[in-house]
């Protein structure tokens, strides 16, 4: 089986890389952008015409989610339109396409996790064309799993683990905000649950789950609470100091709460999902 993947030196990307060596029956194409790029149609069949990919998983994207609000048509140029055209190439060779969105498309007004059917609300332009990638590839190519996912870190790529430990390296004290609500998503978590997916719809081809997935770690916390375990587990002493949103401004106006509703992509695929500390962890053990 051929997967290909693009945005392959992104922190999802990398974590896929990381675990490829497990599947030795898969054969993993990673692309890095420098060789695909996604806003690029041709491009696109090209790679797709030389090694007819059985699945495609996408994580490319523009991920910048403030710097999105000053640069929108690029933002929306890779969320959008490079989600398009993958979507296109996928549809002309048959290819089951997953994509990557975010919780980033709900505006964070509900006090129970989201679930598949709530509506998409962002109040960002990250969010925003993340949306419009999703409806794309509704509208273009049926064999789709869209999953959404939140809060992602790694030891890969720039992540807010990573931002909290260099912090920690450099100052005495931190503020981190609390009243923001979600989930960290460990990215090899969520790489081994991409994988699962595929080979469950390999070996069941007529079962038709396409659809949107909802996946995360279990659990939720704030950014306050995420910094604060990345310290106790690391053994780190800081004086870090709980703040509200309106004490650390953005561009991006961000979900107040954005926890997700995991039932489906446990029904549907049997995932057994841990718990965000646990897997938080396990990443540093
Ligand atoms: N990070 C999070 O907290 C988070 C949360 C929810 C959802 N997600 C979603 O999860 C997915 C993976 O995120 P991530 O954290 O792995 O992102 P990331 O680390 O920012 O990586 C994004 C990758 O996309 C590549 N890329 C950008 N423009 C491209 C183009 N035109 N063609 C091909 N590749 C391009 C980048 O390559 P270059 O560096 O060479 O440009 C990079 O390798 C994304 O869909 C993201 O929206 C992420």
């Amino acid at each position: 089986m051929v997967i290909l993947v693009t945005g392959s030196t992104g922190q999802l990307g990398q974590s896929l890389q990381y675990i490829a060596h497990q599947y030795p029956e898969i054969d993993f194409l990673f692309c890095p952008s420098s060789e695909l790029d996604i806003t690029n149609l041709e491009q696109c069949r090209a790679a797709f015409s030389k090694y007819k990919p059985q699945y495609c998983i996408n994580t490319a994207a523009y991920t910048a989610v403030d710097k999105a609000e000053i640069e929108p048509q690029k933002a929306h140029l890779i969320n959008a339109i490079g989600a398009k055209n993958l979507a296109e190439v996928c549809k002309e060779f048959n290819t089951v396409l997953l994509h990557i969105s975010t919780d980033f498309v709900f505006d964070g007004n509900k006090k129970s996790p989201y679930t598949e059917e709530d509506l998409a609300n962002s109040t960002g332009v990250y969010g925003q064309t993340k949306m419009e990638g999703e409806i794309a590839i509704q509208q273009t190519w049926e064999k789709h799993f869209i999953i959404r996912t939140s809060w992602v870190y790694s030891q890969f790529g720039n992540n807010f683990m990573k931002t909290m430990l260099r912090l920690a390296s450099e100052r005495d004290s931190l503020s981190v905000v609390n009243d923001q609500i979600g989930t960290p998503t460990n990215a090899v978590d969520l790489a081994t649950v991409l994988i699962k997916i595929i080979l469950t719809d390999n070996q069941q081809p007529t079962a038709d789950n396409f659809g949107i997935y909802n996946y995360s770690n279990e659990g939720q916390c704030s950014w306050y609470e995420f910094a604060q375990k990345i310290f106790e587990i690391n053994n780190i002493r800081i004086n870090l100091q709980p703040i509200p949103t309106s004490g650390f401004p953005t561009p991006a106006k961000r979900p107040k709460f954005s926890v997700l509703d995991k039932r489906k992509i446990k029904e549907v695929f049997g995932i057994n999902i841990q718990d965000w500390i646990t897997s938080l962890k396990e990443h540093q053990g």
